[in-house]
């Protein structure tokens, strides 16, 4: 997720603005860059990589100016590269974006017609061509041409902006990314978030969305895209400076389980049809006839997302109605697999990188399948050595323990699901406006349910001497049940079993007794009956039974000792619900026993070694 810092007072802004990003590198980012006007031009400076790179630069090149706007980039459109890092130019503007721009194909199309030339492959360089445009046909001043310009853009944004024709400006605007306007002495900033102004000013406003904010030294002035005035009340934040960076939470994994509502949209956005049922094409990675014709999806991956994958199975089988394999990357790739042109091999991986499955895509490659990567980082080696690429757009996950990545993956293989299902004229046009007008419903339900956090942290509470915990579910429940076990072990390091509920008899009864918590994934779907019943099995055993179930539902609440409710939803988008609370369990188990939940011991964050 990118970083906005801009600058306007009396001071050398480019100093002020890289210390800014820096406080922002938490964000992750693959490029930065700076837009500085010296009071005659703006000079513009990126460079690839880290910001010792862009400081490298800037000490050859020094930029002077007390007006300027600063990048780190997290590519989302458009491989991380110079060319496709912030500022980008148009005219006499310059522009930094965070978010994402969901008509931008439309626009670009619009604009390349009228003969603009486009120098990168992001979405953010149309914004800069509007503005320009509005300038041309003589909207002014800077602040205006700004508002006339977001009127044609679609999405979810932050940008900051400043112009040749105005040294004395910069303006700002926020509609679904974070940005904060700080309010200094004889000077002003704004930032994609609190830590990077903290050094200067704790006087903070908070735009909402829609607001664009013309920012002078002497003050601000905010007003809606539409032009009407908005009054926002300053706030003085007394963070610490460390706190600020987790955006008020103890832990970072604490604060990416309650980011999972905006990265879920953001996976969402920009490719679905409602009205028409149906996901778009362009950012599938695959090509409608590879989605018609292919004979079987052949999933990869390791740990979460392995978890991930067999949900994708259950929907790849029921919307799409292709066969369908699931395999850990690490057995594939030393088992001599069998891959055959008409396969589609979906190599799942948060990171893009991880040894096994890059290996294991290899082999599919090798045996003629057609590879489509699923992931999280732009032109990271999965995607770059597969066909085609689906990214979730979850931002930077710094808690090693996957949450966010998990659900955005969820999120995108139910997307690649329905993709398929229509082009193969499986999946019938009103069920997939009932699967897709639900997954658009999933992000609320997600704030609904890590509102109850308060009461999934006592219940974690009675979970910290336990040494085993069983987790069972079926059908989706299955892999929530896997992936909620190994978040546990991940973090709590207490011993955790996922099990298909079906399988109980087969080995894990023998282990129920009343020392043994089971944490059972029951929501009222198609599997709910068989589920109750081994609840019922596990409690005539006297086994300790936490329940994940429908709100409303009178037998679980009888039955379990503690029940944590979901609201009502559509049997497939379950999985992106039910494991909310198995996550919030594990955050709080780990933090109640003092473990480093973001590094916990031995586990990395990326396996680029076997
Ligand atoms: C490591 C991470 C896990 C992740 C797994 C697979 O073990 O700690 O969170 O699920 O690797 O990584 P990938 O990047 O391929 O999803």
């Amino acid at each position: 997720m990118c970083g906005i810092v801009g600058y306007v007072g009396s001071r050398n802004a480019a100093p002020i603005i890289v210390e800014g990003l820096r406080k922002l590198e938490y964000r992750g980012y693959d490029s930065a860059g700076v837009a500085i006007h010296d009071g005659k031009g703006i000079e513009i400076v990126r460079t690839l990589g880290k910001l010792a790179r862009l400081s490298d630069a800037l000490e050859k090149r020094p930029l002077t100016g007390s007006t300027g706007i600063g990048h780190t980039r997290w590519a989302t459109h458009g491989r991380p590269s110079e060319a496709n890092a912030h500022p980008h130019a148009a005219g006499p503007v310059a522009v930094v974006h965070n978010g994402i721009i969901e008509n931008h194909v439309a626009v670009r199309q619009e604009l390349e017609a009228q003969g603009v030339k486009f120098l990168s492959d992001t979405d953010t360089e149309i914004v800069a061509h509007l503005i320009h445009r509005e300038i041309e046909r003589g909207v002014k001043p800077l602040f205006k041409a700004v508002q006339g310009a977001l009127k044609h853009v679609v999405g979810a944004y932050a940008i900051a902006v400043t112009s040749r024709e105005e040294p004395d400006v910069i303006v700002a605007a926020r509609n679904g990314s974070p940005l904060v306007v700080g309010l200094g002495e004889g000077e002003m900033l704004c930032g994609s978030d609190i830590p990077a102004l903290l050094s200067h000013t704790r006087q903070m406003v908070f735009l909402e969305d829609g607001d664009v904010v013309e920012l002078r030294a002497s003050g601000i002035k905010v007003e809606t895209v539409s032009g009407e005035a908005a009054t926002r009340k300053a706030k003085q934040i007394d963070w610490s400076p460390v706190q600020a960076e987790r955006g008020g939470y103890k832990h970072f994994m604490r604060k990416e389980i309650h980011e999972q509502p905006d990265v879920v949209e953001a996976t969402l956005r920009g490719r679905i049809d409602l009205a028409e049922g149906d996901v778009y094409g362009a950012e599938m990675g695959v090509s409608a006839e590879v989605a018609r014709e292919v004979r079987r999806v052949y999933f990869i991956a390791c740990g979460t997302s392995h978890h991930a994958a067999i949900a994708g199975r259950y929907w790849m089988e029921q919307l799409a109605k292709v066969p369908c394999v699931v395999e850990l990357a690490s057995e594939v790739r030393y088992r001599e697999p069998l891959f055959y042109p008409d396969d589609l091999v979906v190599a799942v991986s948060q990171s893009g990188e991880t040894a096994d499955t890059l290996a294991a895509l290899k082999a599919a490659k090798a045996g003629g399948a057609k590879v489509l990567a699923v992931a999280n980082v732009l032109d990271s080696a999965i995607p770059r050595a597969a066909d085609g690429a689906l990214y979730t757009h979850a931002g930077p996950e710094i808690g090693v323990a996957s949450t966010k990545c998990f659900t955005t993956q969820l999120a995108a293989l139910l997307l690649l699901a329905v993709y398929m299902g229509r082009r193969r004229g499986t999946l019938p046009q009103d069920r997939s406006q009932k699967v897709l007008q639900s997954l658009v419903e999933v992000p609320n339900h997600m704030r609904e349910v890590l509102g109850d956090a308060d009461y999934v942290h006592a219940i974690a509470k009675r979970l910290t001497h336990a040494k085993d915990v069983l987790f069972l579910g079926r059908g989706l429940g299955y892999p929530i049940a896997l992936e909620g076990a190994l978040k546990l072990k991940e973090i709590s390091y207490a011993h955790a079993e996922g099990y298909a509920a079906g399988e109980m008899k087969h080995g894990p009864i023998a282990l129920i007794d009343e020392q043994l918590p089971v944490i059972a994934v029951c929501p009222r779907d198609a599997q709910y009956d068989k589920m109750l019943s081994n609840v019922q099995e596990v409690r005539a055993r006297e086994g300790q039974v936490i329940a994940i179930a429908t709100k409303g539902d009178e037998e679980m609440l009888e039955i379990a000792q503690h029940v944590v409710w979901i609201p009502k939803m559509a049997d497939e988008v379950l999985p992106l619900i039910t494991v909310l609370p198995l996550q919030l369990i594990s955050y709080f188990v780990a933090n109640l026993k003092g473990n480093d939940v973001d590094q916990p011991r031995n586990l990395a964050k990326t396996v680029t070694v076997e």
